[in-house]
């Protein structure tokens, strides 16, 4: 299923080798703090077709393989392919199963033979790919007929908490920047496949203070890693300006951290 005929990409985006890289170095730790990452992926599992039963399916942005593992178990004669960006991530997702092959790869470019999968399964991986269109025409050319893909991503409002107190400090980019919810419609919709279902969830989590929530973010390597972003050391006076101004969020349960998922099904 794997294709090795795609000559990997002259001059890797540098952004890429920093998401691969951070990712990589988040491998170890990246379970310990991922339950919003689990939750988001049941529910994607559960907006599969039933009916689908794919010989070959593709964890896309498989990370440490939790739901590859999930994918085996709901597909057991299947054959499962995982591919991820990260090297590390596939090094430590391999020795725990669920799919036969790990691959390094792009969603954007995917090292996988044409029409070759039923289904492509990628949970909170595409909003780090900055050519979504090149995400989905790939997902069209893997899949067999009657295949499906089945994404979620983050759009904007993600962290808005976060990125607001940060606007008060000093104005710079401290989160990752994500696309608008029309635009996943727009571009799903542009796209070869029909779209079977796109809904935007909100997702709530809440911390008892702003470091608990940064170190969670470091943890799943997922910190900002914007061109635009501040360099070096964040000054002691400014986290404690960031500190103060996110307290204007906190409520009865902590301070509020919002993600807004995108769910999308679509198919061939
Ligand atoms: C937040 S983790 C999600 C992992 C897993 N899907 C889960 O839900 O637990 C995002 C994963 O997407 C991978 N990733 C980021 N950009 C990618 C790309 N362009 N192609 C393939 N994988 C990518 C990262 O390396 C990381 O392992």
């Amino acid at each position: 299923m794997a294709d090795l005929s795609q000559p990997p990409l002259p001059q890797p985006h540098p952004a890429k080798q920093q998401v691969a890289a951070s990712f990589s170095r988040a491998a170890a730790s990246y379970d310990s703090v991922a339950q919003l990452q689990r939750d988001v992926g049941q529910a994607l599992l559960a907006r599969l077709p039933a009916p689908l039963q794919p010989r070959q399916w593709v964890d896309l942005g498989s990370g440490t393989g939790y739901f590859s593992r999930a994918l085996y178990q709901r597909y057991p004669h299947a054959t499962g392919v995982a591919v991820d960006i990260a090297e590390g991530m596939l090094r430590h997702a391999r020795p725990l199963g669920g799919a036969c092959y790990h691959v390094v790869g792009d969603a954007e470019r995917l090292p996988l033979r044409s029409a070759s999968a039923e289904l492509i399964f990628t949970s909170l991986a595409v909003q780090w790919c900055s050519d979504f269109a090149a995400v989905l025409d790939e997902a069209a050319r893997v899949l067999r007929p009657g295949g499906v893909l089945a994404f979620t991503s983050l759009c904007q409002g993600t962290l808005y908490e976060l990125q607001g107190s940060w606007q008060q400090v000093d104005g710079a980019v401290h989160v990752n920047r994500f696309r608008a919810a029309q635009d996943y419609q727009r571009l799903c919709a542009a796209s070869s496949l029909s779209t079977l279902e796109l809904q935007v969830c909100p997702h709530v989590l809440h911390y008892p203070g702003v470091r608990q929530l940064t170190h969670e973010l470091k943890a799943l390597g997922a910190h900002n890693l914007n061109p635009g972003r501040p360099s070096g050391l964040t000054g002691r006076a400014r986290v404690a300006a960031l500190l103060q101004a996110y307290e204007q969020y906190r409520g009865p349960n902590g301070l509020p951290a919002t993600y807004q998922v995108v769910y999308g099904v679509l198919g061939k």
